[in-house]
This record gives structure tokens, C-alpha cells and sequence, in this order.
């Protein structure tokens, strides 16, 4: 009995796939399909698969073609596969000519012809074009402008800022005069402002029935936030918060497992955020940084608490460095933040059993350790992080404008807590400012 195995994403299931298992089925007598999971995909930068494992899978099973289904997890598992169940051909479609050879040693290996004229990636592309316009003062532009590439459904085609020459020549082709004329444009907004115009961008935008993605803090305080996102609702649009770290695998991956009480109980969260000011023009960086910090420690404690902060600033009064001080009901937290002074940028969660530990910059997160106090018991956690999870909050926010239901990585407290701390920060409520 001829064995053969084959791989793939099958994704939103097309002739071309059913027509590359048939063949595949045809060069033996049991065909092994595998499908490849998430995680796997995600490493290898394949970011915008819109169905999930389970759905793929029974997609596959739904042909009737396959003997037998496995999933392919991670990289290498090509021979491990061949060796365990025993195959004597291997074969994909012709876009990886040349790609397997080295899988020669175990097995043959085929290249069927790949079918012309489709694949998912053109699928989601024709599902549906979310025009983005980019909205602010910040060469942050750029790097959202570069990330959104590779967003299937997603194509920026308008931008409104006040920073014309520090943007790239192909966002320069795509300035307008006026937010009002951007919106005419557009069908979602990315808004990276200053915080104190989130709230009136953002509100004209939704009140159109337009989708916003919006920088944190969405706005300096919890009223207003609440109002976009009734806004929201009634026009039927998305609005979501912009942290990019909520949308890191890694980020993810640690809150669950300290949720789920791998260090026992969190006693405290400890976040520094630091930068030195390149650039006057940008964001007073306590206000870019603040949400970042904030994200951790409201995710993980929750938002009851009573915060103090101390903020400094230099001769020209300018704000250097705050840390804001919060009490809870059984723990404790600290966010250091500074633009102008430089820190170690590490996050640390201490618990009852043990404590996570992420290395600066934690804000990129793509690795973690949770440590013991038997050193034996240490464990290391790393995943792919691509675009700084820029990319992966577009494909988040493009699947919520799609579906019409946004899943966010941040909840409704945080960023209402976020928009408060913020506020607070910014009119001096409990703070005591020491001058240099
Ligand atoms: N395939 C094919 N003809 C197509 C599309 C895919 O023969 N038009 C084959 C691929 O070569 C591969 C298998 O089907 O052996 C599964 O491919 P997959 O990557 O899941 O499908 P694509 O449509 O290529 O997906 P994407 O656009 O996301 O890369």
C-alpha cells in the first residue's frame, strides 16, 4: 500500500485545494492530510487565516478525500510524520518547488501543479476592503502604514496629518486637506492624535457609522470613553482601543497562565516603561507610555483601587518620569514611566509561589520566564512576535469591522480605567510634582 501525506492551511476551503488532494490522493492508496494549527501558522507569518483549526479540519474531512487528518504544530514535524506513519511519497502544490527536496532522504517527494487563478489569500482579499484612513501628528504613521501591508482586507487609503514631512512618499500621495474630507474617504479610521483630540476624532468618525481604532487613551476620562462606545453601537461601527502589546501571543500567553495561578496569588505588578525624548514633536511620551504600563496591572488586578502618583519634571517644566502608585484590595502595583529618563524597561509580576518575569522591552513581548524559588522548577516561554503586534491588532480590528463584533484584547474596564488614570494624570489629581 502506497502511504502519502500532504500539508496545508485550507483556509476558506477552494477547488484549488480539493483539486491538489485529489491528485495527492491519486499517487497512492491512503492520503494523510495535515492541517496546520494556529500557532504554527502565526510563526510562520502566515497572520490573517480566517477560520479556525476545527473549522479548517472539518472543511478537509467535509471532502471525503483524506483516509486520515493530523495537525502539523510545529517546524520539523515533516519528518517526524514521514518516519511515524510510515510514507512513501510527500507532495504539495508547486509553489514550494524545491522547498522539500531535502525531505528526499525519507520519502519521495512530488510537486503537483498548483491550480491558477486562486488561493484563500485572494478569497480574503475580495471578502471584503476596509478603506483605512490614518489620522494624527506622528511618524507612528509610517510604521502602521508598513504593518497594514500585510493585513489581508485591510488598504489604507487616505491620510490627515499635521506632520506632512515626516511621511513616506506613499503615504504623501495619500494626504488630504481635511479630517472631514479623509472621512469621505474611508470606511475605519486609525487615529494616533494627541489624547486630548481623541475624543471629538473619534466621535465625528463613529457618529458616521465609520469604525475607529484609536491609540490609547482613547480619551481622559471614563464618561467620555463610555459615550464612543454607545456611539458606536447605535451607528454600528467598531471602536477599539490601539495598545499594541494586548495584541502579542506572548502578552496573551502570560496573562492566562498567571491568571490560572501559576505563581499562586499576585501580590504585585511592576511596570517600566522608559524612553529619552528624540523628538519634541511626538506625544509627551507619559501620555504614550502611561496605557502601556497600565495594561498589566489592570488586566491582571482588576480596576478597583486608590492610586497616588509623583511626577517628575525638568527646569522647562516639561515631564520627565512618573510613577503611579496603586493599592488595591489584596496587592499592590507600581507603572514607572519616562520620556527623558532611561530604566530598565521590565515587567515583573510577583506571587504567593513564584514570579513572572519579562526583559525589556516588555512592551514587544515574545519571551517570558517564570521563575521559583527552586530554580529547577524555571520555565521559559517564547512566541513569535511579528511587527510588534501592530500587524496582529490590524488583522484583530479588520476581522471585528468584518463581523460587525469586535473581540478585543483589552477589556471594557481597562480601558475605561486607562482613560481615567490618564485624565487624572493629566489634570494633577493626586499627585505631587517634583521639580528639577
Ligand atoms: N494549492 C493549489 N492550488 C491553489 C492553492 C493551493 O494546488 N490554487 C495547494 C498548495 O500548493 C498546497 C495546498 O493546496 O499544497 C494547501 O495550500 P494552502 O497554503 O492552504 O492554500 P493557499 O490558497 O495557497 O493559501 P494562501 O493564499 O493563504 O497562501
Amino acid at each position: 500500500m502506497t502511504r502519502v501525506i500532504t500539508y496545508g492551511t485550507y483556509d476558506l476551503l477552494h477547488y484549488g485545494h480539493i483539486r491538489l488532494l485529489e491528485r495527492a490522493k491519486a499517487l497512492g492508496d491512503y492520503l494523510i492530510v495535515g492541517v496546520t494549527a494556529d500557532d504554527f501558522d502565526k510563526t510562520r507569518g502566515k497572520i490573517n487565516v480566517q477560520q479556525s483549526l476545527m473549522e479548517r479540519i472539518e472543511a478537509v474531512r467535509a471532502t471525503g478525500i483524506a483516509d486520515e487528518i493530523i495537525i502539523e504544530e510545529y517546524e520539523g514535524q515533516k519528518i517526524d510524520d514521514i518516519r511515524k506513519y510510515d510514507i512513501d511519497i510527500f507532495t504539495v502544490g508547486s509553489d514550494w518547488k524545491g522547498k522539500f527536496d531535502y525531505l528526499n532522504e525519507y520519502c519521495k517527494v512530488v510537486y503537483l501543479d498548483r491550480t491558477e487563478g486562486i488561493s484563500s489569500s485572494e478569497i480574503r482579499e475580495e471578502k471584503r476592503q476596509i478603506r483605512l484612513g490614518l489620522v494624527g501628528g506622528s511618524g507612528f504613521l509610517n510604521k502602521v502604514f508598513a504593518e497594514a501591508q500585510f493585513v489581508n482586507g485591510i488598504h489604507v487609503s487616505a491620510v490627515w496629518t499635521s506632520q506632512a514631512e515626516r511621511m513616506q512618499c506613499q503615504l504623501k500621495e495619500l494626504m488630504v486637506g481635511s479630517y472631514e474630507e479623509l472621512l469621505g474617504k474611508v470606511d475605519a479610521v486609525y487615529i494616533r492624535s494627541l489624547p486630548e483630540l481623541h475624543y471629538e476624532q473619534a466621535k465625528k468618525a463613529l457618529s458616521m457609522g465609520k469604525s475607529v481604532l484609536c491609540e490609547a487613551p482613547l480619551t481622559l476620562n471614563e464618561t467620555e470613553t463610555l459615550e464612543l462606545f454607545s456611539i458606536a453601537e447605535e451607528n454600528h461601527g467598531i471602536l477599539m482601543e490601539a495598545i499594541k502589546t494586548a495584541y502579542s501571543t506572548a502578552f496573551s500567553r502570560l496573562l492566562l497562565l498567571v491568571k490560572g495561578g501559576k505563581i499562586g496569588k499576585i501580590i504585585s505588578v511592576d511596570a517600566t516603561c522608559t524612553s529619552l525624548r528624540k523628538d519634541a514633536t511626538d506625544w509627551p511620551g507619559i501620555y504614550e507610555w502611561g496605557p502601556t504600563a497600565l495594561l498589566p496591572i489592570f488586566a491582571l488586578l482588576g480596576t478597583e483601587f486608590k492610586s497616588e502618583t509623583i511626577l517628575f519634571q525638568d527646569q522647562k517644566q516639561v515631564d520627565i518620569f512618573a510613577k503611579m502608585e496603586f493599592i488595591f484590595k489584596n496587592a499592590v502595583a507600581s507603572a514607572s514611566v519616562g520620556d527623558g529618563v532611561k530604566s530598565e524597561g521590565e515587567l515583573i509580576i510577583s506571587g504567593t509561589k513564584g514570579y513572572a518575569y519579562v526583559p525589556a522591552p516588555w512592551w514587544k513581548t515574545d519571551y517570558f520566564e517564570l521563575r521559583y524559588e527552586d530554580p529547577s522548577e524555571n520555565r521559559r516561554y517564547f512566541y513569535q512576535l511579528d511587527g510588534e503586534g501592530i500587524r496582529y491588532e490590524l488583522v484583530a480590528f479588520a476581522r471585528a469591522v468584518e463581523k460587525g463584533k469586535a473581540l478585543p484584547n483589552i477589556s471594557l474596564q481597562t480601558t475605561k480605567a486607562i482613560s481615567e488614570t490618564m485624565g487624572q494624570f493629566a489634570k494633577r489629581e493626586n499627585c505631587t510634582v517634583i521639580r528639577g
